[in-house]
């Protein structure tokens, strides 16, 4: 993989110890598949822009034994992730660290990504021992609950709350193996700065076969990319049903539909473009026809054993993000009277829970709102 350089006037834009001048520590904080995978393009461009960022990246590892001997140990000696991506070898200038509050000390660039369901659990660890300085980005594909049960939360805000930190947003058509790959693929950053911080983030992740837009529109990015697991559920269960593609093709339009409507109505003023971008269309796709949800939804249809006995039998510890997410969004529309308006969603919260059979997917496209007008 190379890296071009480009933006060379726009490089003193942002420096986030301007004070010192020394290069900004950037720490990955997850090393799952796409942890993994993301450590190979960040360890090229830290190296690639080593007068801006240290090249020696940290990367948190959640310690667990594989073989009988620990993970961090592994990849720290034979720079492979053989647990969460096997057979693809990491720069050796990314260093696994199994203590959180450590691998973050002193970072400015504290890149988010692991499966939603950890996010608060690493935040209250890490509350008040980041750099004053730091800087979130979040690859984190999924949503949060309110508090009092009510409504949703994005995990950008969510981590905003506890780190109180600028955070933003990197989401795209991105299966992690075949970035893994170093196959061309694009990415878009939802960065409410963009004028001041893009720039600085495009570097840092923006390759020849990793392509980087960068635009403002952060919430919709961000809830583009965690919405489009659901609608991957339902193309799952379609899959499993023995349906084809053009029955795949209404569950790409209709779930569009639905993600435009729910963010228009959640976080009115979004930009239409946005939808366009690698995070919305690009990202719906490729999730509806590789990825693991649809994987999983397939076999839950074919095997008729529950979801969480697919998911451990499939996916050797990783985890499937769409299920708790359509779990979230139903007790979001629940909360506020719209269930009627978004029938995909609800149908594969209900399918996820046993509540209704998976041939009933095929009852809610042919009855949905868009036939009716
Ligand atoms: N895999 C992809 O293709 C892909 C692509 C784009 C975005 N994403 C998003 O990236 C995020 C991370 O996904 P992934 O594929 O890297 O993860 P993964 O599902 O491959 O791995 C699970 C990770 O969770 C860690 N973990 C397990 N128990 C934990 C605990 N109790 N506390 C903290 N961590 C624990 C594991 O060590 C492992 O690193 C998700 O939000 C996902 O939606 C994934």
């Amino acid at each position: 993989m190379t890296v071009r350089f480009f933006g060379s006037a726009a490089s003193a834009l942002f420096r986030p110890n301007s004070t010192t001048m020394s290069p900004t520590k950037v720490t990955i904080v997850g090393s799952g598949n796409w942890g993994s995978a993301i450590a190979r393009i960040v360890g090229q461009t830290t190296k690639a822009y080593s007068n801006e960022f240290d090249p020696t990246v940290r990367m948190w590892v959640f310690e667990e034994m594989v073989n009988g001997e620990k993970l961090s140990e592994i990849i720290n000696t034979r720079h492979e992730n053989v647990k969460y991506l096997p057979g693809k070898i990491l720069p050796e200038n990314i260093v696994a660290v199994p203590d959180l509050v450590q691998s973050c000390d002193g970072s400015e660039i504290l890149i988010f990504v692991v499966p939603h369901q950890f996010v608060k659990g690493i935040c209250k660890q890490l509350e008040g021992k980041i750099s004053p300085n730091a800087h979130v980005v979040s690859l984190i594909k999924g949503v949060s609950v309110q508090e009092n049960g009510t409504g949703l939360k994005l995990i950008s805000d969510e981590i905003r709350e506890y780190l109180k930190c600028p955070v933003d947003v990197l989401m795209g058509a991105n299966l992690a193996p075949e970035v893994a790959n170093d196959m061309f693929c694009e990415a878009t950053i939802g960065c409410q700065t963009r004028s001041v911080h893009g720039p600085m983030l495009k570097r840092l992740f923006h390759t020849d076969n990793f392509r980087i837009s960068v635009v403002e529109d952060a919430h919709t990015v961000e809830l583009c990319g965690a919405l489009k697991n659901v609608v991957a559920c339902a193309a799952g269960f379609t899959d499993g049903l023995g349906y084809g593609d053009n029955t795949k093709a209404a569950v790409i339009r209709l779930g569009l539909m639905e993600i435009t409507k729910f963010v228009e109505h959640y976080y009115p003023g979004s930009n239409l473009s946005t939808f366009f971008e690698s995070c919305g269309i690009a990202d719906l796709i490729t999730t509806c026809y590789g990825g693991r949800n649809r994987k999983v939804c397939e076999a839950f249809v074919k095997a008729g054993k529950p979801m969480a006995e697919v998911e451990k039998e499939l996916l050797n510890g990783q985890s499937a993000q769409g299920p708790p997410t359509a779990a979230e969004v139903f007790h979001m529309l629940e909360a506020t009277n719209l269930i009627s308006s978004f029938p995909l969603f609800v149908a594969v919260h209900r399918i996820c829970q046993g509540e209704m059979p998976p041939s009933g997917m095929i009852d809610c496209l042919r009855d949905h709102p868009e036939h009716q007008a």
